[in-house]
């Protein structure tokens, strides 16, 4: 049985715990395959909203499992914090939700040392969201990593003691002042793995290999966005997890041959949380537009989000090397109101004109080259149709499949699960 894959294209914030939950009812398993609780998945439905940073989005489905794989690295304060907010809707979590024994924690010191790096770039800073996520992937790569399996073992204080010794040691000598309460956030974090052991931790690898063989539907959830990958993402202003595509199968064990569909979520627009290169960013009354209207503010931080129109360069690069099959367009009803609407179709820098991403984004002066499309008045919240869109709006989404040459199949118009129109 294949796998699918739901990934943002953009720089995070796309939609995607949205459109998984609208998904979750056609697959048995939701995977979540990398990052940590910098992700922020938003849900709304009957009423409800409700912000998921570790646990897959398919938890509020009465038949899906839910996996938090090996590639996700996991603060236990943070999980354990995500399950209390959970208890409200009566889900029973010890038979909807698995991990991986081979998902690596977040101890309280991978958030000092997240703080301290911070301070130390001072105006250089990545923007990070200080959840520790950085020191933790560090620690897996350097094979220092503490992993969830771990916490079975007896002696696996002491593994914590020793790693604990080697992040202190290294925040002295790096010598910058932060304030936080180590003693309290270890106190909580020993409570919190007291309750993460009494869920159901497995060889995910394993189990997603025998719910293949009995034909099992699998939907693998990408979090943050293609182009803070830490390979092709604006480096270094990235995160510190392969958030594309081959993600999905390190982040699993999933073998590429079993992916078939990669579904693709873009907002109608651009924004980025945090440092590093935006070359449609707006800082005019548009810009302002689009984050009030867009209510354009970080779900895990609280951050306000910077805001442009869209990139049609960087779509079309995040497309390619996902191989991305369809195509979500998130918040097309942000877009009304607006006169003209603008699409970046190419770069300037001092050395001329390009049609791609360069490598040294971060440190060139690149300009956006726009080509203008008319836009439309009506408000779209309230369609449910796509023959009610207003002609500019379907003009708008033609352009954009005949540009980035992938159909768009989804287009969401509102947070609602219901807001959700198929093409
Ligand atoms: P980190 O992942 O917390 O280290 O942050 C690195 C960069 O990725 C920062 O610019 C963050 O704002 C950004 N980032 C991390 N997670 C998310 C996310 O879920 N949505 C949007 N931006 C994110």
């Amino acid at each position: 049985m294949a796998i699918d894959i739901l990934l943002g294209l953009q720089w995070g914030d796309e939609g995607k715990g949205k459109i998984v939950d609208v998904f979750a009812n056609s697959y048995d398993i939701i995977a979540r395959f990398q990052g940590g609780p910098n992700a922020g998945h938003t849900l709304e439905f009957e009423g409800n909203k409700h912000v998921l940073h570790t646990i897959p989005s398919g938890i509020f489905h009465p038949k899906t499992i839910n996996l938090i794989g090996n590639g996700v690295v996991i603060d236990p304060i943070i999980f354990i914090k995500e399950i209390q907010d959970l208890e409200q809707y009566n889900i029973d979590l010890n038979k909807k939700l698995l991990i991986s024994k081979k998902a690596h924690l977040i101890l309280p010191t991978h958030r000092l040392l997240d703080a301290a790096s911070e301070a130390l770039k001072g105006k250089a800073k990545i923007g990070s969201t200080l959840k520790g996520i950085g020191p933790a992937y560090m620690d897996k790569t350097g094979r220092n990593g503490i992993r969830v399996g771990d916490i079975l073992a007896l002696n696996w204080e002491n593994k914590f003691k020793n790693l604990k010794q080697k992040h202190l040691s290294i925040l002295k000598s790096y010598n910058v002042s932060i304030d936080y309460d180590l003693k309290n956030l270890e106190n909580n974090f020993f409570e919190s793995i007291e309750a993460l052991r009494k869920f159901e931790l497995v060889d995910s690898e394993q189990y997603l290999k025998e719910e293949q063989k009995k034909g099992k539907k699998i939907l693998a959830e990408g979090a943050q966005g293609s182009l803070l990958d830490i390979d092709f993402g604006t480096y270094p202003f990235v995160t510190s997890s392969t958030t594309t595509a081959a993600g999905a199968c390190t982040g699993l064990g999933v073998a590429p041959s079993k992916i078939k569909k990669v579904f693709g979520i873009f907002k109608a627009y651009s924004t980025r949380v945090g440092s590093g290169p935006f070359p449609t960013e707006l800082f005019d009354n548009d810009g302002k537009t689009l984050a009030k209207v867009g209510n354009e503010f970080g779900s895990t931080t609280g951050r306000a989000r910077r805001c442009g129109w869209i990139d049609l360069v960087a779509l079309k690069y995040s497309i390619e090397i996902n191989g991305v099959t369809q195509l979500i367009m998130m918040k097309g009803d942000v877009l009304s109101g607006f006169d003209k609407i603008k699409v970046c179709t190419g770069y300037k820098s001092e050395s001329g004109k390009m049609d791609y991403l360069p490598y040294d984004i971060t440190s060139q002066d690149i300009r956006p080259i726009f080509y203008e499309l008319p836009g439309w008045q009506e408000d779209l919240t309230g369609m449910t149709d796509l023959k009610d869109f207003p002609t500019n709006f379907k003009n708008y989404i033609s352009y954009l499949e005949k540009t980035l040459k992938t159909p768009i199949k989804i287009v969401s118009v509102g947070p609602d699960r219901k807001q959700t129109i198929f093409r």
